[in-house]
Order: C-alpha cells, then sequence, then structure tokens
C-alpha cells in the first residue's frame, strides 16, 4: 500500500483542505504516515498569505527533494495558495517536483499523483534509470463546483470536534490581500450538503463544528433574505437544531455584512459559542481606507460592543496588520488605542509583508523591518497583558469544558476548551474525552488556564 505524507501550512481552511485531499487517498487504497522518510507520496499544502510562509513551504520542499536517501519513485507535489500563486515557476525552483495543484483542483490530486506513481513503479521493474521527463503536472485553473468537493472527513476515533468548509473564495480585494487571487470568487456550498455533512459528523461523535470561509459570513450572499435573515444566520438555525450536535463556531467574517440578524443570532442560538474571531486588521480609518477595508474603525467597535451586549460573556479575537505602507506613529497608536478600548481576548499581530501583484505592494512609505518589528512588540504586549488579565478573571469561576484529548504538553493530562475557546487543563481519565463537562477554574498561568471537575 502506497503511503502519502501531507504536510499543511497556513489557515484551517488548509487544513480542512488536507483532510479532504487524504480522504481520496484512503478511499483509493493508500495510507496516511506522518513519517516522510517512508512516504510514496509528500505533498505539501502551502499558505501565500505572508512571504514568511512561502519560505518555509518552498525550504521544506527543498529538503525532502534534495534527501540523499530519497528514494526515486517519490511523488512529490505542491497544492494550496502557493501553487496558484506561483503556478509552474515552481518546477523550475525545485526540478524533482512531481505536480503543482491549485487551489479548485484538490478532487484531481489523487488521479494525478497515482497516475505518475503507476508508471514510475511500473517503469522501474524494467528501467533503473528513471527518466521521467514530461511527467509533471500543474493544474491551476478555476473549477466550477470545486467548493462542493470539500465535505469528506477522515474516520478518526477520539476526535469531539471538526472544520466544515462551506463557501470558499473571498472577492473584497484588501490592498494587502493576495487570497482573492490565490482561491478566486466567493463560491457556497448548498445549504442541504451542509447539514447533511453535520449530522453525519454528529453520528460519527461530534459535538462540535467550525464553518470555514474566507468571508464566512458572506456565505449565500447572492440569496435573498427571508425574514430578515442572511443565508448565513439561515444556516446558523438550521445546525442549531441538529440533536447532538453541541458547539457551533466559524471563522473568519467581514465586518461588512455583518448584520443586526447576525447579531440577533447571539440572543437566541444557544449552540452559537461565545467566541468570535473578528479581523479588525487597523484602529486607523486612514490605514483602512488604504487597505480598502470599507468600514470605519467606530462601525467595527460598534458591531464588538452590539455583540457583547446580544452575549455578554463573548469573547472576541482579532488580527492586525502593523507597519502597513505609510502608517505613521500615530496610525500605529490610533490601533494600540482601540485594542485597549476593544480589549480583545487575543489577537493575531502580523507585520505587513508585501504581496506579489497586490496595490499595496507598490504603495509608497513602505516601512522599515526595524518599524514593523518593533510596533509588532509594543502592540503583542498590550495584546499579552489584557488576554492574561481576562484569563485571571476566569479563576473561580465554572465553565464547561469540551474535553479534547491529551494535553499536548502533559499527556498524563487533558486538555479542553470552554465556549470562549479558551484552552483548560484538567486532570481525568480517557472517558472523559469527547465529553462536555463543569470544571472549576483554578488557576491561570497567563494563557493556560488549569480547573478541575466541579461536582455536580
Ligand atoms: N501581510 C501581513 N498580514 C497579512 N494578512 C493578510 N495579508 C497580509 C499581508 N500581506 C493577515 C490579515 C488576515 C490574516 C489571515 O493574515 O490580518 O486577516
Ligand atoms: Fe484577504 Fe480581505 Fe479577503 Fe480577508 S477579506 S481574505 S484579508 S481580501
Amino acid at each position: 500500500m502506497p503511503k502519502v505524507f501531507i504536510k499543511t501550512y497556513g489557515c484551517q481552511m488548509n487544513e480542512r483542505d488536507s483532510e479532504q485531499v487524504a480522504t481520496m487517498f484512503i478511499d483509493g487504497g493508500y495510507t496516511m504516515t506522518d513519517r516522510e522518510h517512508e512516504a510514496d507520496v509528500i505533498l505539501i499544502n502551502t499558505c501565500s498569505v505572508r512571504e514568511k510562509a512561502e519560505l518555509k513551504a518552498l525550504g521544506k520542499m527543498g529538503l525532502l527533494t534534495r534527501r540523499p536517501e530519497a528514494k526515486p519513485h517519490v511523488v512529490y507535489g505542491f497544492m494550496g495558495c502557493m501553487a496558484q500563486s506561483k503556478g509552474d515557476e515552481l518546477f523550475r525552483a525545485l526540478p524533482r517536483l512531481d505536480l503543482v495543484i491549485g487551489t479548485q483542483k484538490y478532487h484531481h490530486i489523487f488521479r494525478y499523483v497515482d497516475d505518475i506513481l503507476r508508471k514510475r513503479l511500473e517503469r522501474r521493474m524494467d528501467d533503473l534509470s528513471l527518466s521521467l521527463a514530461g511527467s509533471s503536472v500543474c493544474d491551476t485553473d478555476e473549477e466550477t463546483g470545486s467548493q462542493n468537493a470539500i465535505r469528506d472527513h477522515l474516520a478518526q476515533t477520539g476526535h469531539s470536534s471538526a472544520f466544515v468548509s462551506i463557501m470558499q473564495g473571498c472577492e473584497m480585494r484588501c490592498s494587502y490581500c493576495i487570497v482573492p487571487s490565490t482561491r478566486g470568487a466567493e463560491r457556497s456550498r448548498p445549504m442541504q450538503d451542509i447539514i447533511d455533512e453535520v449530522e453525519s459528523l454528529v453520528r460519527q461523535g461530534i459535538k462540535e463544528v467550525t464553518l470555514l470561509g474566507q468571508i464566512v459570513n458572506r456565505y449565500g450572499k447572492d440569496e435573498p433574505a427571508v425574514d430578515g435573515k442572511s443565508a448565513f444566520v439561515r444556516l446558523l438555525e438550521q445546525l442549531n437544531g441538529i440533536d447532538g450536535l453541541e458547539r457551533i463556531r466559524f471563522t473568519s467574517p467581514h465586518p461588512i455584512g455583518f448584520r443586526e440578524d447576525l447579531v440577533n443570532a447571539y440572543r437566541y442560538l444557544s449552540k452559537l459559542c461565545s467566541h468570535i474571531h473578528f479581523p479588525m486588521q487597523s484602529g486607523s480609518d486612514r490605514i483602512l481606507k488604504l487597505m480598502r477595508r470599507p468600514y470605519k474603525n467606530e462601525k467595527y467597535i460598534s458591531l464588538c460592543e452590539s455583540m457583547r451586549e446580544a452575549r455578554p460573556d463573548l469573547a472576541i479575537t482579532t488580527d492586525i496588520i502593523v507597519g502597513f505602507p505609510g502608517e505613521t506613529e500615530e496610525d500605529y497608536l490610533e490601533t494600540k488605542r482601540a485594542v485597549e478600548r476593544i480589549g480583545f481576548d487575543n489577537a493575531f499581530i502580523f507585520q505587513y509583508s508585501p504581496r506579489k501583484d497586490t496595490p499595496a505592494a507598490a504603495m509608497d512609505g513602505q516601512l522599515p523591518q526595524s518599524v514593523k518589528e518593533a510596533r509588532n512588540q509594543d502592540l503583542l504586549a498590550t495584546v499579552n497583558a489584557i488576554a492574561i488579565e481576562k484569563n485571571a478573571a476566569l479563576v473561580g469561576t465554572e465553565q464547561l469544558i469540551l474535553v479534547e484529548g491529551p494535553s499536548k504538553t502533559n499527556a498524563d493530562r487533558l486538555s479542553g476548551r470552554t465556549p470562549q475557546n479558551k484552552p483548560v487543563i484538567i486532570e481525568g481519565g480517557s472517558e472523559l474525552i469527547g465529553k462536555i463537562v463543569p470544571v472549576r477554574i483554578t488557576e491561570s498561568t497567563g494563557f493556560t488556564l488549569y480547573g478541575e471537575i466541579a461536582p455536580c
């Protein structure tokens, strides 16, 4: 049985896409391996959002293809956003590369790989020189309906949580972002397909789903509202009604299209978790405009306030870019003040990275690395101080934890998450995995919470 190794960089969407590709190999009679040296097929799912992510994937593939002990029949492929954006130029950088598969072509990967591998193994029987010229494949075209192909899950025991891809693509064209060109136009899956997928996951023991989309709240954007409710809110309502499903999350929404119906959903949808990851990007209106983010900071803040009014214990996390071209010290300080005012539970802070063919890469006022670094560190200190304070305030409270499995740092303990998505470490046996248990928070070491099962 041929063995496949898939390494994934980037976002949860990529994790989900890799899972789909893995299911196709398993259905085709292959097995998955997490040991690259024993693999017959090596795939790297790439991210293009920042240059660092691209360099990591290129470096990894370089190392793998140049290993002296590498078996000559091994098939090497890139998939994902960097594959989409760089296309066949990747073959020039990496002569041993066989496949470059774009973001709308994942459902063809198995066929391409299997074809190359079979030919290579057959040829090995009679030609040890393995002359394989012309066997490489680059497929980065658009394909109608490709979003509907991300729907299968690996049968995994002991998993309580799953990602479900509900839409693909982005048409927002933020001036710094490569995603619209790598992921294409916004395409949503039919609602019934998503409901069927979630019901099937629940039958396999899944308690929590996270709905994924580049702009998840624009799901079904072309469908008319029904009773003032968008297709996304109607989907949330449908999922909320599924017996056995306990928790619903989604990531990531955009302030555009974030209307009252979605804010209100936090009042009446009991399974919608008290956490939202809501990218702010900047607290300066001038920079938001240069970023082509079509909202003002006050609008963003008022949305956060409305959601907190609807769901008082809501945790809000965000993405922020520092060092965008032309960002002055005052612009940066506006971002810092917005962070303090909103009081995020946590934030991912990114240093602006110029991306191929994006308007911001050609803007005047590109900032030196030292300025990006200094703003990154300063903002991180602010974000961390707030996060630590918020976690400390949870000590003594009781939280419902969905137990996910053994803790990564100490396999004798278990780790789970609160509805606010905060990780909690508890003592307990493996029979608790996949259950929702009441836990009293006893300690916070800053970012990690510790607790003990609360008596009933
Ligand atoms: N440079 C830095 N950060 C970026 N992001 C997107 N594009 C860039 C870029 N060119 C960040 C945004 C987005 C997150 C996924 O990555 O904050 O929300
Ligand atoms: Fe990129 Fe903006 Fe689309 Fe998000 S909304 S994926 S940041 S273009």
